[in-house]
């Protein structure tokens, strides 16, 4: 095995150890996910791991992959798994803390499968921030974060990108009870109050529907 081989399975085994507690948080680009983890995150101690975050994070750092992330990101294309999923153990060793909604992954079948292959985690359940393509739309144009695919042509691709490789994502876990849909059409305190009732029953608690 190689160093950088070794290096990766220590983090792997040192992730296992603390058993964290695991949620998906997913939905289109703009169904408001970024908003509500922060939410989240003030009231029920999660950290919040946004994958397309790290990503662009890796971008301004300079890194060897910075460059394939940044033309891949551009044209809403998803990024290798192997990449994501380091960057993602890698903070959740870093943050201390045993309670992530994981943001944005998995957003494929690849990452999906690479994620449960690597870490042997499950989640707890999977959030789904359901939203029409036309309010997705809307948000994404007014939200002014400087993103660089925040225009409409790499819009469009992204949506396809959802439409294509994550639902069926979701799909997966619907399949196996593990989904808990969410409005994600209606304001931002009312999809807090639904988010609230599904964190105060659902976690800690076996799922079994
Ligand atoms: P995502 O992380 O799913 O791409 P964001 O949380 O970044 O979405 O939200 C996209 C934009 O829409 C942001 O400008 C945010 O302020 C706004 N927004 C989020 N939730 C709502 C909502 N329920 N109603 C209206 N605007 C929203
Ligand atoms: O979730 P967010 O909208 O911030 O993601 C932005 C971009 O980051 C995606 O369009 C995709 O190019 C990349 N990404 C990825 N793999 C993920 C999450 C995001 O390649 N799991
Ligand atoms: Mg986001």
């Amino acid at each position: 095995m190689g160093t950088a081989d070794a290096a990766s399975k220590d983090v792997t085994v040192r992730l296992a150890e603390r058993k964290p507690i695991v949620v998906f948080v997913l939905g289109g680009p703009g169904s408001g996910k970024g908003t509500q983890c922060a939410n989240i995150v003030q009231h029920f101690g999660y950290t919040h791991l946004s994958a397309g975050d790290l990503l662009r994070a890796e971008c301004n750092s300079g890194s060897e992959n910075g460059t394939m992330i940044q033309n891949m990101m551009n044209e809403g294309k998803i990024v290798p798994s192997e990449v994501t999923i380091e960057l993602l153990q890698k903070a959740m060793l870093e943050s201390g803390n045993n309670k992530f909604l994981i943001d944005g992954f998995p957003r494929n079948e690849e990452n999906r499968a690479a994620f449960e292959a690597v870490t042997k985690i499950e989640p707890e359940f999977v959030l789904f921030f359901n939203c029409p393509q036309e309010e997705m739309e809307r948000r994404i144009l007014n939200r002014n974060q400087g993103r660089e695919d925040d225009n409409i042509e790499t819009i469009r691709k992204r949506f396809k990108v959802f439409e294509e490789s994550s639902l069926p994502v979701i799909e997966y876990y619907k399949a196996r009870g593990k989904v808990r849909e969410i409005d994600a059409a209606k304001s931002i305190e009312e999809v807090f109050d639904a988010l609230k009732v599904i964190f105060t029953t659902t976690v800690g608690k076996v799922v079994t529907t």
